[in-house]
């Protein structure tokens, strides 16, 4: 596996892919690696090559008073790993080499950025539009990985590369979960023994509208309480939203039709998690996947 630092250097690897005609695949992530990032990589590795990773703590992404300075970073450990499971490319790129003075430009997707995880950290979907597109053009994907753990980000890609006809196809894969069903998270290791058992509740509550509907539950009201009433019998938990959306809009549904998106985000100790569940209904029929 190949590291590069500067995007002069990955934009000629990337030119090198596309004139030999391969299927490059990109995995962007802000490293401190887990199974759910691996996730995405083993997806890119059967469906491209080359498969570059990206590692960048992208400062733009992070509100003044959020966690930049103290967000994991495992960087050797991320390398040794990913090199184990056959990638080509590893790119990490430094804050300069991404940002460097007098950079002016920013890449909003007005309207799905506003609601929800937008709201509560604003100018965070802008910070993460503006790195996605850059990587894009940096690395030149064929496919893009994303999980979708971050359902808003990853609708808000969507949004961005059908607006500005990007020549990357958005792939997306499952949220791969710890076995009592917290997701997994970069950020679970802030947690304290007693926040990770508290923690545990957020899949909990998803599971239990999952288990509402599975019983033949459509009232939207009756759905809401279920999730709520879990949230609420963890005392540790502060909950910032559990709503149910549109999987196309964001907006709060008032029917379960089409796909839906189960949301929830909350604080547990001094840690803020997000997890959802996908709600797919056709006629009669109606999945969730979780
Ligand atoms: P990061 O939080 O490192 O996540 C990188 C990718 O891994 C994202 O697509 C995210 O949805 C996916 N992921 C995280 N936890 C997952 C889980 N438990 N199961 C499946 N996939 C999971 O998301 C970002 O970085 C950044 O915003 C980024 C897109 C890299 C832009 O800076």
């Amino acid at each position: 596996m190949e590291t590069v630092h500067t995007i002069q250097w990955m934009k000629a690897l990337a030119q090198d892919a596309l004139v030999n005609e391969r299927s490059l695949g990109l995995v962007p992530t802000m490293g401190a690696l887990h199974e759910g990032h691996f996730s995405l990589v083993r997806a890119a590795k059967r469906k491209c090559s080359p498969v570059v990773v990206s590692i960048f703590v992208n400062p733009k992404q992070f509100g003044p008073s959020e966690d930049l300075k103290k967000y994991p970073r495992t960087f050797e450990a991320d390398r040794e790993a990913l090199a184990g499971l056959g990638v080509d490319i590893l790119f990490a790129p430094t804050s300069e080499e991404m940002y460097p003075a007098g950079f002016n430009t920013s890449v909003s997707v007005k309207g799905l950025s506003d609601r929800w995880e937008g709201r509560v950290r604003p100018g965070h979907f802008d910070g993460v539009a503006t790195v996605v597109l850059k990587l894009f053009e940096i690395v030149q994907p064929r496919i893009a990985f994303f999980g979708r753990k971050d359902a808003q980000q990853a609708r808000i890609i969507r949004q961005m590369a059908t607006d500005l006809n990007l020549n990357t196809e958005i792939d997306l894969c499952p949220i791969v979960r710890e076995p009592d069903g917290l997701a997994l998270s970069s950020r679970n290791v802030y947690l304290s023994p007693d926040d990770r058992r508290a923690a545990v509740a957020i899949s909990q509550a998803l599971a239990a509208c999952q288990g509402s509907i599975s019983g033949g539950e459509r009232d939207l009201a009756n759905l809401l309480a279920t999730m709520r009433a879990k949230l609420e019998s963890e005392p540790r938990l502060t909950v910032d939203y559990a709503e149910i959306v549109d999987a196309d809009s964001f907006e709060p549904v008032r029917v379960i039709r089409g796909n839906c998106y189960a949301l929830i985000a909350a604080k547990v100790g001094g840690t803020r998690l997000i997890d959802n569940a996908c709600i797919e209904s056709e006629s009669d029929a109606v999945r969730v996947l979780l």
